[in-house]
């Protein structure tokens, strides 16, 4: 059975790999993916916050000890509570990759076109193999249009383009106007991948004691449908890679993402349940599957199910929103 896919440019021996986690803080852990066959490691974010932190300190050691830090910054996490600083981060890609033999993607994480950007050139020196850029942007503020969110996100992609030559994925959010025509920008300028789609963290809000409450709940297999909506889509109109991520627990979210265009999926919350020898089942699951379906490669069945090639393309489209609420029985 023939389960290479080429993710990004790089040659990769299945399409499954872990999603950007804590998982890989633990270098254990990364044995075993890579022993339970995992196609590459892809690692949690390093994020703007941390790196401008970073930068910070340095100028507050050096110039204004006081008054460094402005009231934003206490709305995000103490800078201890991140797993590893900046510094730790580079030093734990060298670590992984002195480790393993497969791919190794460091993750970017970030709003705002500047300095922290050139961070992409130290990650690339450490040793990753490509680098997953996630521009994870709340649009908060009704005054700003969609196209000004757009340009940024293109703006910090040409940034850290220029400051490497490993390829670079961006991971998308689905909330764009037009999800489809924002990948194709990505894609024109050097994107070598998109990753569908982010997961948005909703806050509730805790109505005795008036506040909002962090919660983060781990996803299910009824999440993927909204990337499966999106890759089918985007199948055949870029030349970037397409990576699913969000709501893979089983073989069959497997499938189903390839056959609508996925080169890879991405695992988190099922590994976060069931822990890294998961990826070994899901692997074995997905030959089984298709041999006994007659499958001999993972290249004969991405994209069979794309708006192109699908037998009924409408499932996609709005004509299947009527055909649903028509449906419906009481
Ligand atoms: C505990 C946790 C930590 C995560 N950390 C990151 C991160 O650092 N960077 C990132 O891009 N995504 C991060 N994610 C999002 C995952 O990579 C993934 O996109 C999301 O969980 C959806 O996949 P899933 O349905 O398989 O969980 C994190 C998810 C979880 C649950």
């Amino acid at each position: 059975m023939d389960l290479t896919t080429n993710y990004l440019g790089l040659t990769l021996r299945n399409p499954v790999m872990p999603g950007a986690s804590p998982l890989v803080d633990d270098l254990d852990n990364v044995r075993r993916l890579e022993d339970s066959g995992a196609a590459a490691i892809v690692m949690h974010s390093l994020f703007e916050e941390q790196i401008t932190h970073d930068q910070l300190a340095e100028f507050a050691h050096t110039e204004h000890p006081a008054e460094s830090f402005s009231e934003a910054t206490s709305y995000f996490p103490r800078m201890e509570d991140y797993a590893l600083g900046a510094d730790r981060y580079l030093e734990r890609i060298a670590e992984i990759k002195r480790m393993v033999g497969i791919p190794v993607i460091a993750s970017l994480n970030g709003i705002s076109p500047g300095g922290w950007t050139s961070h992409a050139r130290l990650i690339e020196e450490a040793g990753a193999d490509a680098l997953e850029l996630n521009v994870y942007y709340v649009a908060s503020d009704p005054d700003e249009p969609g196209t000004a969110v757009e340009s940024r996100t293109l703006e910090i992609l040409l940034a850290v383009r220029q400051a490497i030559s490993i390829p670079v994925a961006v991971k998308l959010s689905p909330f764009f106007s037009s999800p489809g025509h924002f990948a194709k920008q990505l894609d024109r300028a050097g994107a070598s991948g998109v990753v569908i789609f982010n997961r948005f963290y909703q806050p509730d809000i805790d109505i005795e004691e008036l506040a909002a409450s962090h919660r983060l709940d781990l996803s299910n297999s009824t999440e993927l449908r909204l990337r499966l909506r999106w890759a089918a889509i985007l199948h055949g109109h870029l030349r970037s890679s397409i990576a699913v991520s969000g709501g893979v627990h089983t073989v069959e979210d497997i499938i189903k993402a390839v056959m609508c265009g996925a080169d890879v999926v991405q695992v988190v919350s099922s590994l976060l349940k069931y822990g890294p020898s998961h990826i070994g089942t899901l692997i074995k699951g997905l030959t089984q599957w298709m041999e006994e379906h007659d499958y001999t490669s993972i290249s004969q069945m991405r994209g069979s199910m794309s708006l192109r090639n699908c037998p009924d393309p409408s499932v996609f489209e709005r004509a299947n929103y009527l055909r649903v609420l028509q449906l419906w029985k009481l």
